[in-house]
């Protein structure tokens, strides 16, 4: 549980944050950005904009990537993660779950949840852990003993952020949850978020599906190319003209009806969705 501030104040703030990679890549050229505790912040971006980049600058992971930060500063709870590996990062509350969801194929699904549990010291409360997972995911609960690589492509992307969800995050990190993912399935991952968030959990969820990542969320963050290009509340993005056109797919010029129409059958805005 995330709480011992107030809401409304920062769990993280992110100021002028520059990346490299190799020392040639600039992937993050100044990115201002915050999350107040206790809330869903989405951060919109298409492909290549750098939104893992600043997932992995806040996982302590960059490195591993031979990214580097270059300037600017990110405080978690008012502290400067500089120099933070990623084992403290979680330990302090800070867990993300990657891109491509990243599960044990070869163990149970239990085996998946024990291992994110494994970061936790303290061994009150694990049973406690898996069953508030397993009421969240009722069918996790159903194959706790069978192989995670059994899973549909939307039970392991559950599974994913239910191993993330037992190193007790304060603050989540999801980067692209939605991807490669039906629909169905999507709604009820966004459902999920919510209900994370109101068990206490603060939430960055990083996102190409604007449509479903801006029902989620309060406010919202749009990567361009590194910078900031917009942000707002999430209702205000989705109104916005900007956003509808590059990310929901809806031109300025279009009839109400078939904006209308589109918003009914959200298969044919986001053509990434492979089912
Ligand atoms: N390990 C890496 N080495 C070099 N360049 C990288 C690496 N990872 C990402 N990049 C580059 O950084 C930019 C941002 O990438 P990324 O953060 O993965 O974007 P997104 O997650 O928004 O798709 C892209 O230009 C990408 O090619
Ligand atoms: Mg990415």
């Amino acid at each position: 549980m995330s709480s011992t501030s107030a809401p409304g104040t920062p769990i993280l703030q992110i100021r002028d944050l520059v990346v490299t990679y190799g020392g040639a890549v600039q992937a993050l050229r100044g990115v201002n950005l915050t999350v107040d505790e206790g809330s869903v912040v989405a951060l919109l971006g298409s492909n290549g904009a750098g939104k893992s980049t600043l997932l992995r600058a806040l996982s302590g992971t960059l490195r591993l990537h031979r990214g580097r930060v270059e300037r600017g500063e990110i405080l978690y709870r008012g502290e400067n993660l500089k120099g933070r590996d990623p084992a403290r990062c979680v330990s302090s509350g800070l867990v993300q779950v990657p891109e491509g969801r990243r599960i044990f194929t070869r163990l149970t699904v239990e085996e998946n949840l024990r291992a994110g549990g494994l970061s936790v010291r303290e061994r009150g409360g694990r049973s406690a852990d898996y069953q508030r997972i397993y009421d969240m995911f009722p069918i996790l609960a159903e194959r706790r003993s069978q192989r995670a690589g059994l899973l549909s492509g939307g039970e392991q992307q559950m599974l994913a952020i239910g191993r993330g969800l037992m190193s007790r995050p304060s603050l989540l990190l999801l980067d692209e949850p939605s991807l490669g993912l039906a629909p169905r399935i999507i709604g009820q991952i966004g459902e999920v978020i919510r209900e994370i968030n109101r068990q206490g959990t603060s939430v960055l969820l990083v996102e190409q599906n604007a449509t479903m990542a801006l029902r989620a969320a309060d406010t919202a963050f749009v990567l361009d190319v590194g910078r900031v290009s917009l942000s707002g509340s999430a209702d205000e993005l989705a109104q916005s003209d900007a956003v509808q056109r590059l990310y929901l797919g809806h031109g300025t010029d279009e009839s109400a009806e078939r904006v209308a129409a589109r918003a009914e059958n959200p298969k044919k805005q986001l053509t990434r969705w492979s089912e």
